[in-house]
Parts: structure tokens; sequence; C-alpha cells
């Protein structure tokens, strides 16, 4: 249970959360201003205030902000213990806004899944797997994805040597088997539309083992600053940057090999990892992000060569943004065809409950010769 200094810290970081500031923001900017709090105070604050979200919808709003805190960290051990101590209708109700239900299938596990803590996920470069999960101790592998590692340890895992010599980023297991349903070889060109701080270009670049070129855009100049700075200390030189906002005037004139669409969405995906977002994200943002989505994946087609794929993903499970995304731009596009992804169909859903990650669907379309 969290003691009085801890629900002191996050009621102040409480009143700093809006819908425009998210908890991983304000806890960030709550941390810069208090410089004192070591680790593992921060641990237990920010635990306290994800735990506050996850059960929102339990606490009484009339109550303190510390005794909310609290009676939030009380259900969260409580699950914990035994998890079937909440029936699964009162999850499908408390834990998610209504609206959800009419955008997506609800399963008990999935609930379930969004109750508990997530899971904190590496990719090793290349072939360091095995040496990494050694030297940094507490990591689980999986067969899902090769340089994937579960990390469950309590080090700062930005402090290490081995992050600041990039060994590793922190990118989630599900965005990982985006690049690897990508799958660009060596020597290709793609390109990576919306490349934001770079996590998925970086994956595509090694995955081409430095050769080739990955020409990673955004309309967000801040973001490709920070995916230049990753980019250099993972020793990564097989990129360009362009900006881009999305609009019909390409960044280049480059005919692509492959191209990623990795547009923005609701990030009901992520919704374990940031339970503030359950709260602020509304359908009229589905509904507008989901037309950004194909208006996005339209505008780039083009830009393919004979051949070539085309890789759509969103870190959400919303119906609107996948596959009614999928099926309008395959209708729209007959000279594209669905393309298998991971040797079967041409999309798929990731479930958090099933690969303990964020929720991601991808799609896959070639175009034809
Ligand atoms: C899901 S995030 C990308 C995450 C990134 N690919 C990664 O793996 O770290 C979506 C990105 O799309 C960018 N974006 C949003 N609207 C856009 C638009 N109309 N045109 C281009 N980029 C856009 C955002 O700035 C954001 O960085």
């Amino acid at each position: 249970m969290p003691d009085q200094a801890t629900l002191n810290h996050a009621a102040q970081v409480l009143t700093t959360i809006s819908a425009d500031q998210r908890a991983d923001t304000a806890l960030r900017f709550y941390f810069e201003r208090h410089r004192y709090l070591q680790p593992p105070a921060k641990r237990v604050i920010s635990h306290a205030i994800f735990a506050y979200f996850r059960w929102f919808s339990w606490l009484d709003p009339k109550a303190s902000p510390q005794k909310r805190v609290e009676h939030a960290a009380t259900l969260q051990e409580r699950f914990i213990a035994d998890e079937k101590s909440v029936k699964a209708e009162t999850l499908a109700v408390r834990a998610v806004p209504t609206w959800l239900a009419s955008e997506m299938d609800l399963p008990p596990d999935y609930l379930r899944q969004l109750q508990r803590e997530p899971a904190l996920w590496l990719r090793a470069r290349p072939n360091r797997s095995f040496e990494l999960a050694k030297s940094l101790f507490a990591c689980e592998r999986t067969e899902r994805a090769p340089e994937a590692l579960r990390f469950t340890g309590t080090q700062d895992l930005f402090k290490t040597e081995q992050f600041k010599t990039g060994e590793f980023e922190i990118q989630d297991l599900a965005s990982q088997l985006v690049g690897h349903a990508a799958a660009p070889t060596p020597g290709e060109t793609w390109w990576d539309t919306c490349a934001g701080e770079g996590g998925k270009t970086l994956h595509l670049a090694d995955l081409m083992a430095n050769k080739g070129v990955v020409w990673a855009s955004d309309r967000n100049v801040r973001r490709l600053e920070t995916l230049k700075r990753r980019a250099a200390r993972a020793q990564i030189f097989n990129y360009r940057v362009a900006l881009w906002d999305g609009s019909d005037k390409l960044p280049t004139k480059t005919k692509f090999d492959g191209i990623l669409v990795d547009a923005p969405c609701s990030g009901v995906g992520t919704w374990q990892r940031n339970p503030h977002a359950r709260w602020t994200t509304t359908p009229e943002d589905v509904r507008e992000l989901a037309a950004t989505q194909l208006a996005l994946l339209t505008r780039v087609g083009g830009a393919l060569k004979p051949g070539g794929r085309l890789v759509y993903s969103v870190c959400t499970l919303t119906r609107s943004e996948t596959t009614a995304v999928a099926d309008a731009f395959t209708a729209a596009h007959p000279h594209f065809e669905p393309h298998p992804l991971f040797g079967s169909g041409s999309s798929v859903s990731l479930w958090p409950q099933e690969i303990n990650a964020n929720g991601m669907f991808i799609a896959a379309w070639k175009r034809k010769k």
C-alpha cells in the first residue's frame, strides 16, 4: 500500500493531468521538478497514478485525491491477489468507456489483461539478445520475435551502459512484430511514412543489416530530431529523414520496395500501459483518425514500385481503424492485392492478452506488377 508521501506526490501529479497532458508526460515533468526523488520512489508514484486510472470508475469523485489514490491501490492489490474477484461483466462496464463495445469485442481475458501491470519489452540489436539477456539479468525471451526480451527487473534501463552504447531499444513486442511483418531485406528501399521518434525505422534498418535505405518521415520535427539521436546511438546510418505533413505532396519522387504506414491512431491498444487515455479518447477521435489513416494509405500507395509491399499498422483494435480501413483501401485499389503476413492472412489483430504487450493491427498489400 502506498505510504503517505506517495499519496501526497500522486495527488499533486493528478492536478497536472488533463485531456491535453498525458499521465506519463505529467509524471516526467513532475520528476524533473522533484529531482530529489529516487528511482524506487518514482516507481511507486508512477504505479499509484496508473492504478488510479485503471480503477478510475470505481473511485468516489467526492473523496480527496489521496483517498482516491489509496482506494485505487487497494483495488489493484486485491485484483493481483485474486483476478476473479472482479467479474468480467463489471470490468466490461467500468474498466473501459461504454462506447468501446460498439467498436470492438471485449472478451473477459482482454478486460482482465487491461487491469494488469503492463510488461516492459526490449529489442536487442541483431544477434545480441543472448548476451544482452545475460548482462542485464531479469530478461525473458519469447518465440514470437528473435530479439525481443521481456524485462522483469527494476533498474533504470536508460542509465545502463548497454543502453548508452545502443545494444538495445525499448520497444514493445507488438511494435517489433510490425517490423517482422514488413520483413524488409538488405539492399531494399523502404519508407517509414509516420516514423515519429523512429522506433520502427531503427528496427527496419536493423533488419536490413545497414544495407539499402529507409526514408523516415513525420510531420513533427521534434520527433524526427529524437529519431536522429537514437539512430546515432545505435550507429545506424542507412536512413534519410524528411519532413512530411501527410499531404498529397510527397517528400520524394523515389519509388520504394516497401512502405510502412504506422498511422496516428486512437491508441486503444495501449490502454493497459496508458490507462488515462481510456477516459480522454472519444468516438469522434476514432472517426477522424480512421479518415486520416485511409487518406495516408491512399496518398503513399503510388510511391511503391510494382511488386512493392504496403504495410499498415495501428496500435488500436477498434473496427473503424482496423478492418474497416483495410477493407476500404482494398475496395478502392484494385491494383493492390492483399499480401500474406506471417505466412497466413493479409491482416492480423494482435491482442494484449495473447502477446502480453500492446494491442496492434497490421495489414499488408502488394502492388500488382
Ligand atoms: C503511431 S505514431 C508513430 C510511431 C513510430 N512509427 C514509432 O514506431 O515509434 C504516428 C506518427 O504519425 C505522425 N503523424 C500524425 N499525423 C500525420 C500526418 N497527417 N502525416 C504524417 N505524419 C503524421 C505523428 O506525428 C506520429 O509521430
